[in-house]
């Protein structure tokens, strides 16, 4: 007989199955609320205040072995998140990412053994141009996650758009997507290029991905 706590455990989870069906079907997923307010709040409040502590630095184009500034390509600034350092902001946002990629292993047999995440800020007037995320010496990269931070009060004005580039059998179709406050996307990263649009105000997220081996 199972043990009570592998039943609770085998229950379905309806984000992570609507996560699973939209990935399957469009190779990316928009999740509205996938943390609770108060800890969108609270990772919003750690990204000020790492930023104001000056420890982010101007992003890099490829992996952390071929480090080149390129402004004409990205203009965000990052700063890493080591989940063994996490203060409480982080934990809670590590607790629901594990919670997450334990579900997709254990259902859909993902191998996802590897994460990383980052905070970044695009100051205003930069962006991303299109690019896929994953790199020539390094394909474990297999969904992209983005968490916007965001004020409450973000306009569509303010730009920084993340855009992704579908494609049907016919044609390139762009799904624009406003960085909305505790809105999370997740997309395959080895298929799906995208960009961000030109910012007029800063714009704060965490990106990360999860890997296998
Ligand atoms: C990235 C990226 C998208 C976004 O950091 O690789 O594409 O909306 N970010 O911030
Ligand atoms: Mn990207």
């Amino acid at each position: 007989m199972n043990s009570i706590f592998e039943d609770i455990a085998f229950v379905e989870n309806e984000v992570y199955e609507r996560i699973i069906a939209e990935i399957g079907s469009h190779k990316y997923c928009i999740v509205d609320d996938f943390f609770p307010s108060e800890t969108v709040a609270l990772l919003r409040q750690s990204l000020i205040t790492k930023l104001e502590e000056d420890r982010f630095k101007k992003a890099a184009i490829g992996n952390r072995v071929n480090e080149t500034i390129v402004k004409s390509i990205r203009g965000d600034h990052i700063l890493w998140i080591e989940e063994v350092l996490a203060n409480r902001a982080e934990g809670l946002f590590y607790d629901q990412i594990n919670d997450m990629v334990a579900y997709l292993n254990r259902t859909c047999f993902m191998g996802i053994l590897q994460k990383e995440f980052h905070y970044a800020l695009y100051p205003t007037g930069t962006f991303y141009k299109r690019h896929i995320d994953t790199f020539q010496n390094d394909d474990r990269r297999k969904l992209s996650i983005v968490c916007y931070l965001n004020d409450e009060d973000w306009q569509p004005e303010n730009g920084g758009e993340l855009v992704l580039y579908l494609n049907n059998d016919v044609e390139e179709v762009p799904k624009i997507i406003y960085p909305l406050p505790g809105r999370m996307v997740i997309f395959e990263s080895q298929i799906i290029e995208h960009e961000v649009k030109t910012v007029s105000t800063q714009r704060l997220s965490i990106t990360g991905w999860l890997k296998t081996r």
